[in-house]
């Protein structure tokens, strides 16, 4: 298939003429900004390549769970911004400022239940989209690297479910991350370092809740958001895998290609 150039990349602008005063002044042609941006940072070339890569035959919705579990993060971030706005990472202050944001603000409880439920379904996408790679065999040569970074982000996105479990700083999540924590500390070797970590000291204190949004809302994204930024870019760079059951008949019309 051809790929169609964007013009911007196929005619480089002339800089446009300017009036001298003596006559009259050519016009300016009127800014085009994405060919601006696109001879600056040839973006296009990247676009074109990743939108209009090929796709091997045989591909089905199977295929789409990696993109689906890519919106469902974008979902959770986009909400997580707006409950940020209107949440207090205090132990004297979390609860009410949830209560409020449910009970008074607009949209509030909706968006609230968007990213509460948003986190049951990244996490039900992403077991189904490790399901696929692995039944379908995607997780060989040369991918292995793309599969350790999955199994990585995996990790990451239940991080993300425990340390917002602590964030409505209700009953019940102070027992679930009691809980969480004592089985973390029983852990070998950086078991009991790592229940001291997340508690901020050697038991639950006025530090954790903080500790436990920082690590929800900044560290972990940044790493899930540069971790989906190397995943993709290798699913780009090798592009998709063949279903299985279709790679034998490939395999031998290239044998009887090379007889011939
Ligand atoms: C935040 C989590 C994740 C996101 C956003 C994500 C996104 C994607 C996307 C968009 C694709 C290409 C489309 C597709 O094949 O479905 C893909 C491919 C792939 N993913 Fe993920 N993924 C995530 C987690 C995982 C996990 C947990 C694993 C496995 C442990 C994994 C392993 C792979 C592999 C091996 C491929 C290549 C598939 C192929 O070439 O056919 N990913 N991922």
């Amino acid at each position: 298939m051809k790929v169609p150039v964007p013009r911007a990349l196929s005619k480089p602008q002339k800089p446009a003429e300017q009036g001298n005063g003596a006559g009259p002044a050519v016009k300016e042609a009127p800014a085009d900004l994405v060919g601006w941006l696109d001879e600056r940072t040839g973006g296009s070339s990247f676009l074109t390549g990743m939108l209009f890569r090929k796709v091997p035959k045989g591909t089905n919705w199977l295929y789409t769970l990696g993109s689906a579990t890519l919106f469902a993060f974008t979902v959770q971030a986009v909400t997580g911004v707006f409950l940020a706005m209107f949440y207090t990472p205090s132990p004297t202050q979390a609860y009410s400022s949830i209560t409020h944001l449910t009970n008074d603000v607009f949209l509030g409880e909706f968006v609230r239940g968007m990213h509460k439920w948003g986190a049951s379904v990244m996490i039900i996408l992403i077991f189904l989209h490790m399901a696929r790679t692995f039944i379908l065999g995607a997780y060989k040569y040369p991918r292995e690297l793309n599969w350790v970074i999955g199994v990585t982000l995996l990790i990451l996105t239940m991080i993300m479910g425990f340390t917002g479990y602590l964030l409505p700083f209700d009953q019940r999540s102070f027992w679930a991350t009691t809980v969480g924590n004592n089985i973390n500390g029983t852990g070998p070797f950086i078991g009991p370092y790592l229940a001291d970590f997340l508690y901020g000291g050697p038991e639950f204190g006025a530090t954790t809740l903080s500790r436990f949004y920082s690590i929800h809302m900044l560290l972990v994204p940044g790493l899930i958001i540069a971790l989906i930024g190397a995943h993709l870019f290798l699913v780009v760079k090798l592009g998709t895998t063949a279903p299985p059951w279709l790679e034998p008949k490939r395999s031998r019309a290239i044998i009887k290609e090379e007889e011939l």
